[in-house]
């Protein structure tokens, strides 16, 4: 059979339709002056179907992991993007045909791969203790190489040591210990109620490992870090295994459940796991969290019902104005005894994505960046291919006088996550670049903006002109020169 990805309406609009390239560009085009002093990597990741999806209910967020490096030096810049080259995407490749069925239900998989790992790899990467690892939360993370993107383990387990059978797509580093820590849900399976946490020193070791169990098994996308606590959300977005066992995807949206806050100390044995219950919300992404004594904040991209359209809803039709997500605060104190957590809006934009000066994850902050909606300049559709919310808005929200500052790209263009890079390491919060990229949707090409992260409405200080097209991606990761060079 042939490979025709036309029929499935997943692919329409230029920035959904396959990418399927791997390619290597040396020194890009820039217009505008490239800073002198940025000195690094951008990583980030698209999900990338390399055959259509052998079923029709089957979701995005199923594509196989396909990673692009921005490598900047010297006021140059070098592309490269490539698979990962993870257990599906090489049996799939092998046969020449999708065997993996849809969404994270593995009863709907080819039974010639039931016994390989499902992960695609297509979230999100991190760098820590000189390795970098593409992850998806349904499995272990796989390691490639941070020079040549080639993959050079497909299932992770850091020297056996990761006895969960899922990894989070959103590790925290800890910039004072230099740990990386991890929750991962699911984590003896499809449906379980456990939650794996694990903390690995600066050179990548286990120093701490705990279970805990969830009031229902939920989404648990993201959690925060903080010097003291750990932080997590179950939300309404809850595996249906009735659903799976009919074919279906792996969640379903159960607006009869409520959404419960996580608290738990680091370094503990989870017994003092605290919940705070709240209505049906949906929150997908953490800005950052911090505690002060006994309070402990966590900042989210926060919306009153599902965010997720491809996800079935169970009693009600999907909601877009109930999916608009706003920077929300939530805060508890565990010195009382309050059964649920306080909510504050932040901020009036819409948005998701949102991303923090990562020196300060974990720590009291004041400065956050979130792609958001302008709604008073909405993109044709037919530019588009879709009916969602439009990204078209780079914001930076500065906490200490609760002000947003703008870049707003234009009618022809829409933009994808943003990423903070300090101008120094020593530079104060926020000071520096904001880089991502941008989709020329009319030259249906790709290019990577830089800003300065103080300045965004003066706009571009220089645009990385990409001769080809990425697909809208989720999740990019920058990684400081010296560090891959080993120096830090
Ligand atoms: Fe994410």
């Amino acid at each position: 059979m042939s490979v025709n990805f036309s029929s499935n309406p997943m692919f329409n609009g230029t920035f959904s339709e396959p990418c399927r390239v791997e390619a290597d560009v040396f020194d890009l085009e820039v217009e505008g002056e490239l800073p002198a002093d940025l000195d690094g990597a951008f990583y980030r990741v698209q999900p990338d179907f390399i055959y259509p999806p052998r079923y029709a209910n089957d979701v995005p967020f199923n594509g196989d992991g396909h990673v692009s490096m921005f490598r900047f030096a010297n006021s140059h810049v070098d592309f490269k993007c490539r698979y990962v080259k993870t257990q599906r995407y090489k049996a799939q490749v092998a046969a020449r045909q999708a065997l993996y069925g849809t969404y994270r239900n593995r009863d709907t998989d080819d039974p010639s791969v039931r016994k390989l790992s499902g992960g695609t790899a297509n979230t999100n990467l991190i760098f820590h203790a000189g390795k970098l690892f593409a992850m998806k939360e349904d499995s272990p993370p796989v390691r490639i190489d941070p020079h040549t993107l080639e993959t050079l383990d497909d299932y992770y387990t850091f020297n056996g040591r990761l006895k969960s059978e899922t990894f989070t797509a959103h590790p925290k580093l800890d910039p004072i210990s230099g740990e990386m820590v991890a929750l991962n849900y699911e984590a003896r399976g499809n449906g379980s109620r456990d939650v794996a946490i694990y903390s690995f020193d600066k050179t990548g070791a286990v120093n701490w490992e705990t279970w805990v169990k969830v009031p229902y098994a939920g989404m648990i996308h993201d959690f925060a870090l903080t010097q003291k606590h750990i932080a997590f959300l179950v939300i309404p977005m809850a595996v249906n295994m009735e659903q799976m066992k009919q074919g279906g995807v792996h969640f379903a949206w159960d607006s009869t459940l409520p959404t419960w806050l996580g608290v738990l100390e680091r370094g503990g044995d989870g017994s003092d796991l605290r919940w705070f219950k709240g209505p049906e919300q949906s929150a997908t992404h953490v800005l950052n969290g911090f505690s002060d004594g006994s309070k402990v904040y966590l900042d989210m991209d926060m919306s009153t019902g599902n965010q997720f359209p491809f996800f079935p809803m169970l009693h009600e039709p999907y909601d877009f104005q109930r999916a608009a997500g706003r920077l929300t605060r939530l805060s508890v104190d565990l010195a009382g005894k309050a059964e649920t957590y306080d909510k504050e809006i932040l901020y009036p934009e819409i948005g998701v994505l949102p991303r923090a000066d990562e020196r300060y994850w974990s720590l009291p902050y004041k400065v956050g960046f979130m792609p958001v909606t302008n709604l008073a300049r909405p993109m044709d559709p037919a530019l588009t291919g879709n009916t969602g919310l439009v990204l078209n808005t780079w914001t930076r929200f500065d906490h200490d006088r609760r002000k947003s500052t703008a870049f707003l790209v234009d009618n022809v263009s829409s933009l994808q996550e943003c990423q903070f890079v300090p101008r120094r390491s020593d530079a104060p919060e926020g000071a520096g670049y904001l880089i991502g990229l941008c989709n020329r949707h009319v030259e249906r090409r790709t290019d990577l903006l830089i800003l300065d992260a103080e300045h965004l409405d003066a706009g571009p200080i220089a645009t990385v002109k990409l001769p080809l097209r990425l697909r809208n991606g989720v999740h990019g990761h920058w990684v400081a020169g010296e560090a891959l060079r080993g120096k830090k």
